[in-house]
């Protein structure tokens, strides 16, 4: 019987060899070459990745922790293993501090349930910010209205930047929980987290960030940081979609209720009692994503062999070329201009809805995305009902932003602009 086996390391010389790794680049879109800049959404996957989930079906597929057959002790090291790896990527301090969920949003509903909703009391306060997407919205606002507490939003400056002296003031007596987006993934802006989470901890207020964006952007250390928790979702880390990650300190796992009950999350049950697992798979009931876990697992390894600086690196060159080239077109706004940001280039132009903006650049062979991003309250913010959304990838090149430029000047035609 054949090994799991694995694809060998990407060649991390430079983004050409990047490129080659990710099949679906070669794909052709209306008659033109693919022009991938949607990777805010989803980031496409390298062969190793697609190679890692089709060989756990062919050579090792069965139940983890289930079965004595070989093919169930393959799969529970491999997925087991897959953890390990994942809590070795952002210096967790040990594997059981690694709860596979589907995804940054059920990650997120996972704490506001467990960890947040049995200790909230009325007129109690969770704190947020403007830049967040829905699903770092939705769970504290359910929670809130279970609960009584209630929710408070530390503003934004023009620029998309926090304002941390707001934040300062609004971190009270009565603040529970700190929840913030690590890179906002309407704007881009890199959030100042070691000193949200410095204030937080000096006030015994646990932080939840929301990595969704920065996972694939940023060297994350969770350690280093001390952030209570973590949520990310492979998908957006070149991995498949479905399996994401909730990093949580060891002692608030041990001390959270489970939030789902079923199988795997037991150690043993009566109609009288149950006994449950211990961590994280108290948290793991029913049968998890394996195959996904595992894939993730070998994304993690992909951009481990290239290396998060190298990555943020080359992604910083791309972002300020297209940051310089954009703001050079006569009536494009950039929304999201912070100092401190990465990745996404968000914008409007005058006279054009986002949706038609959209439209003209697919058929050039550009996707991007055009719409709210699931961060409304941002687009009220700035007071646009949509924008237009490039998102980089390790990918991306220049010669991608001259495309979108180009796709932008037909834009311009249609329009009469
Ligand atoms: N959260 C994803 C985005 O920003 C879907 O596009």
């Amino acid at each position: 019987m054949k090994p799991i086996e694995s694809m060998p390391a990407p060649d991390p010389r430079n983004v050409a060899h990047w490129r080659a790794d990710f099949p679906i680049l070669g794909e052709r879109v209306h008659g033109r070459p693919l022009v991938y800049l949607d990777n805010g959404a989803t980031t496409q996957k390298p062969a190793s990745v697609i190679y890692a989930e089709n060989a756990f079906y062919r050579h090792g597929n069965a139940n983890v922790h289930r079965g004595v057959h070989l093919l169930s002790l393959r799969a529970t090291d491999a997925y087991e293993a897959a953890r390990a790896k994942i809590a070795r990527f952002i210096h967790a301090r040990r594997p059981e501090e690694i709860v596979f969920v589907r995804g940054t949003t059920e990650a997120i509903n996972l704490v506001a349930q467990s960890y947040a909703r049995p200790r909230l009391a009325p007129g109690d306060e969770i704190l947020i910010s403007a830049m967040e997407h829905h699903s770092n919205i939705v769970p504290w606002q359910l929670v809130c209205e279970q609960t009584g507490a209630v929710l408070k939003v530390v503003p934004i400056d023009d620029t998309g930047a926090l304002d941390v002296v707001a934040y300062e003031g609004l971190l009270s007596e009565r603040t529970r929980l700190v929840a913030m987006t690590h890179l906002a993934n309407a704007l881009g802006s890199i959030n100042p987290v070691e000193h949200i989470i410095a204030s937080a901890h000096a006030k015994s207020v646990p932080v939840l960030l929301d990595g969704a964006q920065a996972i694939s952007h940023l060297p994350v250390d969770v350690l280093t940081l001390d952030c209570d928790f973590y949520a990310f979702s492979g998908h957006k880390v070149y991995g498949p979609t479905g399996i994401g990650v909730l990093y949580a300190k060891a002692a608030l796992l041990e001390a959270m209720p489970p939030w789902q009950g079923g199988g795997d999350m037991i150690r043993s049950v009566t109609f009288e009692k149950t006994e449950y697992n211990a961590i994280p798979w108290k948290f793991e009931a029913g049968t998890p994503n394996i195959a996904g876990a595992i894939a993730l697992g070998a994304a993690l390894d992909y951009v481990d062999a290239i290396g998060m600086e190298v990555i943020a690196a080359h992604e910083a060159g791309v972002l300020a070329y297209a940051s310089g080239a954009l703001q050079a077109i006569p009536g494009l706004r950039l929304i999201g201009t912070a100092a401190d940001k990465a990745s996404i280039l968000s914008f409007v132009l005058d006279g054009v809805h986002a949706h038609d903006v959209g439209t003209i650049l697919d058929r050039h062979g550009v996707a991007v995305r055009a719409g709210h991003h699931c961060a409304m309250p941002v687009m009220q913010r700035f007071g646009v009902p949509a924008t237009v959304r490039a998102s980089l990838g390790l990918y991306n090149t220049r010669e991608d932003i001259d495309a979108l430029l180009e796709g932008l000047a037909q834009v311009g035609e249609v329009f009469g602009r």
